[in-house]
């Protein structure tokens, strides 16, 4: 049997399982924390399954901040201090970033709740995760405040990567498996993907 939904019986649907259901229409989602500082230093981490690539010259990476009508720490750290990084979230790290993603009070961090360990970027603000094996840091470029709900757009523009030497293939590629890199589906499931196939350039 075939589900068959059309717009106004997803309205009709309780907040949860609609929300469930159209968050896993979008495919599999990267899976990375993003780590910020304000002025004084104090860190914060968070888990975001929305980081896309947006061009890789300049190198600019996206992702989508939710609505600002509650206090969202990183959004208020990037915009005071313009540095953040972005890491990637393997298997053996999953309960701790997914624990990032509860309501904690400012002033709290979450390195502390979490158990992961903040790696200092030479003179910048924002920390790496030091467990990620992928870890890149990044300078605020840009936002767009999205008018259809109210989310926004974040563009920042890499300053530096860094990862282990083993993960990387002679044309440049990161093979993610190899760092066992994790995907996320919904807001909740986790899942470790293998690479089946590498495909030729298409040139027609
Ligand atoms: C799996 C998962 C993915 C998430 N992805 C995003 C996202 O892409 N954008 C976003 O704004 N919040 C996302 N969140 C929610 C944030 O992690 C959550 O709001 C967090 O408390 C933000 O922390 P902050 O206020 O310290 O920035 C996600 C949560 C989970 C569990």
């Amino acid at each position: 049997m075939k589900v068959k939904l059309i717009e106004s019986e997803l309205a009709r649907l309780g907040k949860v399982p609609r929300l469930n259901l159209v968050n896993s229409l979008s495919g599999y989602k990267s899976a990375n924390l993003i780590a910020t500082a304000n002025s004084k230093g104090q860190t914060n981490l968070a888990i975001f399954s929305s980081v896309i690539h947006l061009g890789s010259d300049p190198a600019l990476l996206g992702f989508i901040l939710r609505p600002t009508t509650v206090s969202r720490h990183t959004y208020d750290n990037i915009r005071d201090t313009s540095d953040y990084t972005i890491n990637h979230i393997h298997e053996d790290m999953i309960e701790s970033a997914h624990q990032t993603s509860g309501k904690y009070p400012a002033g709290h961090s979450e390195f502390e709740a979490t158990g992961l360990t903040p790696e200092p970027w030479q003179d910048h603000r924002a920390p790496f995760v030091a467990e990620s094996k992928i870890q890149i840091g990044l300078r605020f470029e840009e936002e767009h405040l999205l008018e259809a709900n109210r989310t926004r757009l974040i563009v920042g523009r890499i300053l530096e990567i860094r990862f282990p030497s083993e993960i990387q293939d002679p044309d440049g590629t990161l093979d993610l498996s190899r760092a066992k890199v994790v995907t996320i589906s919904g807001a909740d499931t986790y899942s470790l993907p293998a690479t089946i196939r590498r495909m030729p350039y298409v040139r027609l």
